[in-house]
């Protein structure tokens, strides 16, 4: 069964509270919290005040999604904030090592996250040291855009990579993934779908969770 994390980019900002509440009573499995600095990306969305309020309403997994340059200036301070697990982007650290071992010092479950122009290749030496792999599957920097159909060649490059080596690192898919073309993304064998607008903009969030939830995974 796929794991479903709702981006909280595309939430009501007035009404974080209530946005918690529906996703605690909903089947979502991870909290998906993208962290822009207007820098790495060209857009600024929130940052750690905001997530250790929402880490305190909720027990489920907080899946930062750091869009940021220099992310090991505040690995620590997102852990504080309440962070599970923390995906760097590859073309954002040229010490990306250092970075996935600095996430895992703290205990934390570590991912990294790759453009869609990034090869898979990329991804070779640092696979067997991570937990997640986020395959963008838009332009990172802003909610609503449409999916980008090369990704379904990346995630079966990724997947047959992953099984080859034996390791169970999971695929998540993030950006522009609706209820219409999620079957296919798991087809193609992701494990974990980001998806903002499919939800937060549905008429009936949870039911549009549950409906993500019923889609045959691997
Ligand atoms: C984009 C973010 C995504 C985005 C997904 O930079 O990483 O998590 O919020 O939103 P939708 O599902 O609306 O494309
Ligand atoms: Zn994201």
């Amino acid at each position: 069964m796929a794991l479903i994390a709702p981006s909280f980019l595309a939430a009501d900002f007035l009404n974080l509270a209530q946005e918690c509440r529906m996703l605690n009573e909903s089947e979502a499995d991870w909290f998906h919290l993208d962290v822009m600095d207007g820098r790495f990306v060209p857009n600024i969305s929130f940052g750690l005040p905001v997530i250790e309020h929402i880490r305190k309403a909720t027990k489920k997994i907080c899946d930062v999604h750091l869009m940021i340059v220099e992310p090991e200036k505040f690995t620590e301070a997102f852990k504080k904030a309440g962070a599970d697990l923390i995906t760097v982007h590859i073309e954002a650290c040229p010490h990306l090592h250092r970075n996935i071992q600095q996430i895992k010092s703290l205990d934390m479950l570590a991912g990294v996250a790759v453009n869609p122009h990034t090869p898979i290749d990329h991804l070779q030496d640092i696979l067997q040291d991570i937990d997640v792999v986020n395959l963008m599957s838009v332009n990172p920097g802003f909610g609503g855009q449409e999916f980008i159909p090369h990704t379904l060649v990346k995630v079966r490059q990724l997947r047959k990579m992953i099984d080859e080596q034996g390791l169970s690192v999971k695929i998540q898919i993030d950006g522009g993934v609706t209820l219409k073309n999620a079957a296919s993304i798991l087809k193609a064998g992701a494990d974990v779908l980001v998806v903002g607008s499919a939800i937060f903009r549905a008429a009936d969030p949870k039911a549009a969770i549950h409906q993500l939830k019923q889609l045959k995974g691997r």
